[in-house]
């Protein structure tokens, strides 16, 4: 290796949601809750992924109103978009350039390990776009065309930051002589680091314990979305699936009881509180007692933010007014990046 001196990153985090329609509460406990709070201790860039949306459905019903949803739901959950980036992907052409280089970087060999790929793609694989094929590139290029250092996900995504990691390694390793010679330090990149953390990492479907909750599910009462008012979120909960037993006094009962640990687990990641005291209260009672409790508290949790998403998005100026100065402030960071990786890779500029 070189003598070059060890390349430290400044902490920044970087996240993404699609605009794909229907946000739930696994996007609000797994991501959305956790990027509010990453705010209070790192700057924070958070990204409408509208690229990424076109990926599995070409042609989006409204992908403008999409982008405006998501938009009011980070902010209506607390995220300050003059204390951090709020903006939209298509807007910051650098994402689109560093995925191209990045797809010449990633191996065919790693991109066919992707589970998610597989589930989305389903059993007619020849016909599936291969922007959804190489999409985790494009994730990749999200994150570190800001050299971003920490990415707050949920469960489903460990696989594309592993993936993620590997193409950062695999650039410093690759363009090492180069690195050093234009004086870049002994690596370009960070190796981005997943925080997939608390209760809710991988919120499951209310019909059905062992699949994960999701926007394209055909039922309705699989998911709780953000949008749905009090009465049916109490709806929701009532029909949500349980088994037969009473909840049990300890987290250890609920192994192998898929229902009953994510409703705890919703539990837990609404108020803070651990499943140990959670079932401390209501272990051994009628499952129906705890569906109200957890019913009250969504409510309670969910109700202001509904209501604050549904007086943003009446007002849509002010959203695309903070997307157009946060694709501005965006664009800041990514075009030097990406200035240096075209110096790095040799392009003529
Ligand atoms: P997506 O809707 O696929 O763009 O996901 C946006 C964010 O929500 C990602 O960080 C996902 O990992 C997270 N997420 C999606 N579904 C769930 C779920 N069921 N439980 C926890 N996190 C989720
Ligand atoms: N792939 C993520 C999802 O479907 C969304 C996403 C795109 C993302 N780019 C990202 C998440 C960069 C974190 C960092 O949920």
């Amino acid at each position: 290796m070189t003598d070059a001196p060890q390349t430290t990153f400044e902490p920044l985090v970087f996240s993404g949601v699609q605009p794909t329609g229907n946000l739930h509460l696994g996007n609000y406990l797994g991501a959305i809750q956790r990027f509010v709070a990453m705010q209070d201790t790192h700057p924070c860039i958070y990204c409408v992924v509208d690229l990424h949306a076109i990926t599995a459905t070409l042609v989006q019903p409204d992908l403008v109103q999409q982008t405006r949803e998501v938009t009011a739901a980070f902010l209506a959950a607390g995220i300050d978009p003059k204390r951090n980036i709020v903006f939209n992907q298509s807007r910051v052409h650098e994402h689109a350039e560093l995925a191209w280089v990045f797809n010449c970087v990633a191996r065919l060999g790693w991109l066919n390990r992707m589970t998610q790929f597989k589930d989305k793609a389903g059993k007619d694989r020849e016909n599936a776009s291969t922007g959804l094929y190489a999409y985790p590139n494009l994730m990749a290029a999200d994150i570190l065309v800001y050299r971003a250092t920490h990415v707050p996900v949920g469960e489903d995504q460990k696989q594309h930051l592993e993936l993620a990691r590997d193409i950062a390694q695999k650039f410093n390793n690759d363009f090492a002589g180069r690195i050093a010679e234009l004086g870049l330090g002994d690596a370009f990149f960070p190796l981005p680091e997943p925080l997939i953390q608390g209760p809710a990492t991988r919120v499951m479907s209310l019909r059905d314990g062992t699949k994960k909750m999701s926007k394209s599910d055909p039922s309705d009462y699989s998911r709780i979305n953000l949008t749905d008012d009090q009465d049916t979120i109490a709806q929701k909960f009532r029909k949500a699936k349980t088994d037969p037993e009473p909840l049990p006094t300890e987290p250890k009962g609920l192994e192998n009881r898929p229902e009953a640990d994510n409703l705890v687990g919703i539990y837990a990641a609404l108020s803070g509180d651990t499943r140990e005291a959670i079932l401390g209260q209501y272990g051994g009672g009628q499952f129906s007692t705890f569906k109200q409790a957890l019913t009250d508290l969504a409510v309670t949790k969910l109700a202001p933010i509904n209501a604050e998403m549904k007086r943003l998005l009446a007002d849509p100026g002010h959203i695309d007014a903070v997307l157009k100065d946060g694709g501005e402030r965006a664009s800041a960071i990514a075009a030097p990046v990406m200035d240096a990786v075209k110096d790095v890779v040799g392009f003529l500029r």
